[in-house]
């Protein structure tokens, strides 16, 4: 009797196949699958997700942004800086819009794939492209894949012509956007109210310019302690605003422990990003966070970012703001063209890195 041996396929063989289904990480599990293909395993999963000895006991702050404006000023400074990341209430944003939004994510992405359908039409990793979507933008650099797929939507610059979003979810992520617009807009007045500029100093400087929506979804996975919804990182731009449905998952790295952020209906949270900590001179706190897999419902998720990269021939420069500058607070950073930073950040996958990228930007 001949034993065939069993070769292993090289690991870039398998992302091509995930790749070639155009159904992404969702295609797996409507299939069936009961095992975490070996793409997507940690490669030291106790080291990254083991329990934490003592739970933290201190949680993200909630701001209620319809409060005392200097009583809110204040807050949105502290958590800015000791917690690079809030939760936000009273933010005026019409909860309808939310669950709109958030549905119809839902309904893109439980749609099936195959001919004909939006999912292979859209499915993509063209950086030139305003929507596309795709399992994992760093498949082919990142050491481990994330148990995730993504709707991706450029609104500026250059925002896509409706039709070429999937009608199921052209007017609810056209309109969500328009809201978190406007609420990037306050929340970069309050910040710049922060370092002690005028309200319109963050905008000036046209950190609000670009606008990505990133619409996550993560799947139920069947051995939820062998991969990742998300690896960690910090987020490249300048302002991040989050908001994820009831499932969880999400957490944030405080004082060397991972911090659940605890789904609370109707609330934003509310990130600071690298871009932001560097022209801070590190008054604000780009923080890393990851996303946890769950054998449970569903995970629905819509990340919005605030940069400048997205215009790909910007030339304007950032570095620390001079006017926060002094004797006793020097430049803590070298000035950046913005597209000089985003290709850094974007030269390994999410956790391909030792330290964050913003640290290769030190003095
Ligand atoms: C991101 C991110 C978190 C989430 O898109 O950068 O961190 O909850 N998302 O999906
Ligand atoms: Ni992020």
């Amino acid at each position: 009797m001949s034993v065939t041996p069993r070769l292993r396929r090289p690991r870039t063989a398998e992302l091509r196949e995930l790749d070639a289904t155009l159904a992404g990480v969702r295609g797996i599990v409507a299939s069936g699958a009961t095992h975490v293909p070996r793409i997507f395993r940690l490669r030291n999963p106790e080291e990254q997700l083991r329990a934490q000895e003592h739970p933290p006991s201190a949680t993200v702050p909630v701001i209620d942004l319809g409060g005392d404006h200097a009583a809110v000023v204040d807050a949105v400074g502290r958590a800015a800086s000791e917690w690079g990341f809030f939760q936000v209430t009273g933010h005026g944003v019409p909860e309808e819009a939310m669950a709109a939004a958030v549905a119809a994510v839902r309904a893109f992405h439980e749609a099936d794939g195959g001919e004909g359908s939006d999912k292979a039409r859209l499915y993509s990793r063209e950086p030139g492209k305003a929507v596309k979507y795709h399992c994992n933008f760093d498949l082919y650099q990142s050491p481990v894949a994330n148990w995730r797929d993504t709707l991706y939507l450029r609104m500026a610059p250059d925002p896509p012509a409706s039709d070429e979003l999937p009608e199921s979810c052209r007017d609810a992520l056209f309109e969500y956007a328009k809201q978190v617009k406007n609420l990037g807009d306050r929340l970069f007045e309050l910040l710049s109210e922060v370092l002690g500029l005028k309200p319109s100093y963050l905008t000036d400087i046209e950190c609000n310019q670009g606008q990505i929506i990133l619409s996550h979804y993560y799947p139920p996975c069947p051995q939820p302690e062998l991969a990742i919804g998300t690896s960690r990182h910090s987020d490249s731009g300048f302002l991040t605003i989050l908001l994820q449905d009831k499932v969880g998952g999400l957490q944030i790295l405080h004082e060397d422990q991972w911090v659940d952020i605890t789904p609370t209906p109707g609330a934003f949270i509310i990130n600071i990003a690298d871009l932001l900590q560097l022209i801070s001179n590190d008054k604000f706190s780009s923080v890393e966070h990851r996303v946890v897999a769950k054998n449970a419902e569903p995970r629905v998720s819509i990340a919005c970012f605030f940069s400048t990269h997205f215009h790909p021939a910007s030339t304007r420069t950032y570095g620390p703001i001079k006017e926060l500058l002094s004797e006793e607070n020097p430049p803590l950073y070298r000035e950046t063209l913005v597209r000089d930073y985003i290709a850094d950040y974007y030269s390994v996958g999410l956790d391909g890195r030792e330290k964050t990228a913003l640290s290769g930007f030190r003095l």
